[in-house]
């Protein structure tokens, strides 16, 4: 049920009867409960073309409107809203409606192919904390698109191609001709990476072995494809463990990296050529943008290729371009990274059109998000200052929440607070992450996130909890239980509103790619829960049966709710804690 999208239809269809077409139908929350739930506010922009007074159209509205199933008043107020009071009864059986079904309400949008670029680490080094949010974010964007019933092509871009595989391959051969095999040699990336940098800057001759590499690499040369693959692998099985950890859904089979474009480009090139949009400039070739002139008048400058004849970045997000619109056939590509990147893809999706490299009917979006920082206001860094590795910081935070459960009165046995430990420490991290705007720079901080208060993900799992436990404590069965459910107490009125929000915010979150606006939404269903529960007993022995089973109804579908929203995060429930 989508309690906004029911509105929006009846007030269009008013404003026909009217003489009005095509103009927007701004349906909002209203800010306070004496506003009714929801506020029409279009009236006072037809004004104008009415030749009326804001006033009078809004009544003009109400009296053509047809809203008589749902709300019990539609009252005029200020410069001319339309207040809407939604019913008990309607409310009532839209909320037996979403229990009944396994979708709770959200019906499957018409399909469309959706492209997810995420995560996409880079394989010479360890995955680092720069990653979490886009492997969290896009990981939380793809279920809920599924969900919808969307087709969705992950595509985890990694970094497996460039340069830097120079001195890494030439140290490797060293190190396997050593009779090191190459998962030990490769434990730790960040160790080995740095090995091979050394010597490329100090060691005689080595420098020129690496580059030797890099040619045989890109000409194809099979034992240094070997060797290449081996590395690859290596470092793949390490982002594996971290998607493991996070249970994140990417699979070996949405890897399509770098490196699988490279027969591709030089042909990006020649196209680019061919139109006129790449030039040669100074050995190099570019691409100017007059769209992203500077001040002086300079045009953007975006480089394709190399004066060496290398390739770069920008010549591989072409072809990825290309093979999502043309081969996969997106109908929308998301691609998510830090903001850095931001001007980047502006660049590329510029030059991508002119060149014919999608149609305009398909979509490229970046969906930018901010820095990870400490709770120092600075980039998120280890105590002496180096990186910090995901593995380590995923299995902090289960400690840490290992230890709090521990604390907290309870009748876990040890099995069954590992469990817990793991699902709150890693659900915690993850909801962190998910409930801010990923536009802004966001501040890690353990106690915040861990927290059994506000907006975390503790106090939702707490509260899906809680529901479990009242149910153990009824007797019963969530499958047997009599859905009549009959709202009276303004407390039952406000959670159901709540509840019934839940296919318009998933509506949101797949539009614009926030998941944030369902970790919000969440907090506001677990909080109105939470008031409804303290002023609405279930199980005091003066609650007459029929009330108990209705409010054990609007419990259940919250908890269905909660556990369908937590889980299309990526974050699991629980039944104890
Ligand atoms: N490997 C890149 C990085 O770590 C992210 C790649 C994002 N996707 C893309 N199509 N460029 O910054």
């Amino acid at each position: 049920m989508n309690i906004h999208a029911l509105l929006v239809n009846r007030f269009s269809e008013a404003l026909v009867k009217l003489g009005v077409e095509n103009a927007p139908v701004p349906v909002a929350r209203s800010a306070r409960p004496e506003f009714g739930e929801y506020q029409f506010n279009g009236a006072m922009a037809l004004a104008k073309q009415l030749r009326k007074k804001p006033r009078d159209i809004a009544e003009d509205i109400v009296a053509a409107v047809s809203l008589d199933d749902i709300a019990t008043k539609l009252e005029v107020a200020g410069p001319g809203f339309i207040n809407i009071h939604i019913s008990d009864a309607w409310l009532s059986t839209a909320c037996e409606a979403s229990l009944a079904d396994a979708r709770i309400g959200v019906s499957s949008a018409p399909e469309q192919t959706i492209v997810v670029d995420y995560s996409s680490p880079n394989l010479a080094k360890e995955m680092h904390v720069g990653h979490l949010r886009t492997t969290i974010i896009g990981d939380a964007v793809v279920k809920v698109l599924e969900f919808l019933g969307h087709k969705v092509i992950r595509q985890n871009h990694m970094g497996d191609w460039g340069t830097q595989f120079g001195m890494l391959l030439a140290h490797l051969s060293d190190k396997l001709a050593q009779e090191e095999v190459a998962e030990t040699a490769l434990s730790d990336l960040e160790d080995f990476y740095r090995e091979a940098k050394v010597r490329f800057d100090e060691e005689e001759g080595f420098a020129d072995r690496a580059r030797d590499y890099v040619v045989k690499l890109q000409g194809g040369d099979e034992q240094c494809l070997a060797l290449w693959k081996q590395f690859i692998d290596v470092s793949i099985a390490h982002s594996e463990e971290v998607y493991d950890k996070l249970n994140v859904s990417l699979k070996r089979e949405d890897i399509m990296g770098e490196s699988a474009y490279n027969p591709d480009l030089p042909k990006v090139i020649e196209d680019l050529q061919s139109q006129n949009l790449a030039v040669e400039d100074q050995g190099t070739q570019v691409v100017f943008i007059p769209e992203l002139a500077d001040k002086e008048g300079n045009p953007g400058v975006y480089i394709v290729q190399k004066s060496g004849g290398g390739y770069l970045y920008s010549t591989t997000d072409l072809a990825a371009m290309r093979y999502r619109s043309g081969t996969l056939r997106a109908d929308r590509t998301l691609i998510l990274t830090d903001a850095r990147q931001a001007y980047h893809f502006k660049q590329t999706e510029i030059v991508g059109r002119k060149a014919g490299f999608m149609t305009e009917a398909q979509t490229y979006e970046h969906c930018p998000f901010g820095m990870m920082l400490g709770s120092d206001g600075k980039p998120f860094k280890t105590r002496t200052g180096g990186t910090v590795k995901l593995v380590e910081l995923l299995d902090e935070a289960v400690e840490r929440a290992g230890k709090l459960i521990a604390e907290r009165d309870n009748d876990l046995s040890e099995q069954e607070l590992a469990d817990v430990a793991r699902i709150v420490g890693i659900g915690a991290v993850k909801y962190a992450d998910l409930s801010k705007n990923r536009t802004t720079d966001y501040m890690f901080n353990w106690d915040t996130m861990l927290s059994f208060e506000g907006n975390t993900a503790p106090y939702l799992q707490y509260a899906y909890t809680r529901i479990q436990s009242i149910f153990r404590k009824s007797g019963i069965n969530a499958d047997t239980l009599n859905v009549v459910i009959a709202i009276e107490d303004a407390k039952e009125h406000a959670l159901a509103v709540q509840l019934l929000q839940f296919e318009e915010v998933i509506g949101v979150v797949s539009r614009e790619a926030t998941p944030h606006v369902l970790c919000t939404y969440l907090y506001e269903l677990a909080s109105a829960f939470m008031s409804f529960y303290e002023a609405c007993p279930i199980l005091k022995d003066d609650v007459s049966e029929p009330v108990r089973d209705s409010r054990l109804s609007l419990a259940l579908l919250t908890a269905n709710t909660l556990r369908q929203g937590l889980g299309l995060l990526g974050i699991e429930t629980l039944e104890k804690m």
